[in-house]
């Protein structure tokens, strides 16, 4: 937990974006794997842990938005539950630490709802993301299971949106943390993969380096070398000569903080002809968008530019054709970028993501596109000061795309069909790194990870003796 006292702020901090009533966060339990009592690896509600803290389960917080004042509802362990699991601090320690101000069995919940109901208090609750949440809901509330989700609060959603968006020094500081664990797991993949291995030792390697250092994996690693599949979570292939290997993975702290990070490198020693020249594209885009954050800019922006470095250097190799700006406009770049150029990272690795992507990425000025690729931009808004984001372009060749927009020429003036079937077994090159969006401008997160030919190259050669 962080100190007290940045809870209890941020839980003011939301009393003032919303008028009245309660806003109730019911906290994350155990969810059984194949049965009950073998569950998958517990990870509390995000939402909770930023206004609370708590990090164990069966617990429900509320801000009391009238009185000013918290609530935690939970049960203290049993003697059976002591014998298992050892000694828990109380239901009043953790209220203490994140210094809420009364507590009650979880028994007590449903009274303290229907006494709200009843005086007509609304009832902020998030839109909730697990099965067991919306039944809790439904009994809590007496809403229809059916209705549960579309009745969360949009007030809530866009105060929360508000205050989880600009990172606190305290969260920024964590946001290194995880990105340091991330960097020493890319290290050892980048330095540790020879022909031979198969994908599943490297991406073992890298979650093994994320639990030591006493978090987890904030997300299913992608480790692989068939980085055409945006993500594969498979890793069952044996790495080749000749090959390129994409590893896009990232720690979360045991505080819950995530970082998102991909590089790309050859299982040889040096990239091959082709693979330099779309690499050196994705790198230009990327070094070339991050210099583009800063506050004030619409983040669609940025990816439109980056889409531009990648059009324009496609055309240089013969890939693409015709005007660049013409063929961004019209979306022609999407067969080899169809992905957004980055999202909000935080307690999530999609910051926010179950609130609603629109929520959090867009707003009255600036919607999301609904052209094939730029759709899939999570995060289009003004840049502004507090933010921390991923800037990740790539280039992909994806058969089963290039077969599709075949069949009928689509985007025939920008794109050459006749190159782009010789270049089918490429796979693809994604480059990403964490950015923070400071008053000024921007600062790149965690220390730097091989990233320019030369880098990746020597770190490849010395890792295997050539
Ligand atoms: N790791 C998933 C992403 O980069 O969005
Ligand atoms: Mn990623
Ligand atoms: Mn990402």
């Amino acid at each position: 937990m962080f100190d007290t006292d940045i809870y209890v702020a941020r839980r003011k901090g939301l009393a003032a974006r919303l008028e009245k009533g309660v806003a109730l966060f019911p906290g994350n339990g155990e969810v059984g794997m194949n049965y009950s009592a073998n569950s998958y690896h517990f990870r509390q509600d995000s939402n909770f842990l930023y206004y609370f803290g708590i990090d164990r389960p069966d617990l429900v917080a509320l801000a009391d938005l009238d009185e000013g004042t918290s609530w935690l509802f939970g049960d203290d362990a049993s003697i059976e539950d002591i014998v298992w699991t050892g000694p828990q601090p109380s239901i009043a320690e953790w209220a203490a630490r994140a210094g809420i101000e009364h507590t009650a069995p979880l028994a007590d919940l449903e009274g303290f709802l229907a006494k709200a109901r009843q005086a007509d208090r609304p009832i902020h609750f998030l839109p909730p993301y697990r099965a067991e949440t919306v039944v809790s809901l439904h009994q809590w509330l007496g809403i229809p299971l059916a209705e549960v989700k579309g009745r969360a609060s949009v007030p809530l959603v866009r105060a929360v949106v508000d205050q989880r968006a600009h990172k606190g020094p305290e969260e920024v500081a964590e946001m290194e943390r995880a990105l340091a664990i991330t960097g020493q797991m890319h290290l050892a993949v980048m330095r540790a993969a020879r022909a031979g291995m198969k994908e599943a030792l490297l991406a073992g390697m890298a979650r093994g380096i994320a639990i030591a250092a006493q978090g987890e994996i904030a997300y299913p690693v992608i480790l692989t070398t068939q980085g055409q599949i945006l993500h594969n979570h498979h890793h069952h292939r044996t790495l080749k000569e000749g090959q390129l290997v994409l590893g896009d993975f990232g720690a979360e702290t045991w505080r819950h903080y995530a970082g998102d990070i991909t590089r790309t490198f050859p299982v040889s020693a040096r990239f091959d002809a082709r693979q330099r020249d779309i690499y050196q594209i994705v790198l230009d885009a990327e070094v070339q968008a991050i210099q583009r954050v800063q506050p004030g800019v619409p983040y669609r922006d940025v990816h439109l530019f980056a889409a531009r470095i990648i059009a324009r250097g496609l055309k240089d190799l013969g890939l693409m054709q015709g005007d660049v700006d013409e063929a961004v406009a019209a979306g022609a770049h999407a067969l080899f970028f169809p992905h957004g150029l980055g999202h909000m990272i935080g307690l999530d690795v999609h910051d926010m993501e179950g609130l609603g992507e629109d929520y959090v990425g867009y707003d009255d000025e600036i919607r999301r596109s609904e052209q094939f690729g730029t759709a899939y931009l999570r995060l289009g808004r003004r840049l502004e000061p507090g933010f921390v984001l991923t800037v990740e372009p790539g280039i992909y060749f994806i058969p089963e795309l290039v077969e599709l927009w075949g069949k009928d020429r689509r985007h025939e003036a920008f794109i050459n069909y006749a190159e782009v079937e010789k270049w089918l077994d490429f796979t693809g090159v994604r480059i990403e790194d964490n950015v923070l969006v400071t008053e000024t401008g921007h600062r790149v997160l965690g220390s730097p990870i091989p990233k320019t030919i030369e880098e990746v190259e020597a770190l490849r050669a010395e890792a295997s003796g050539k």
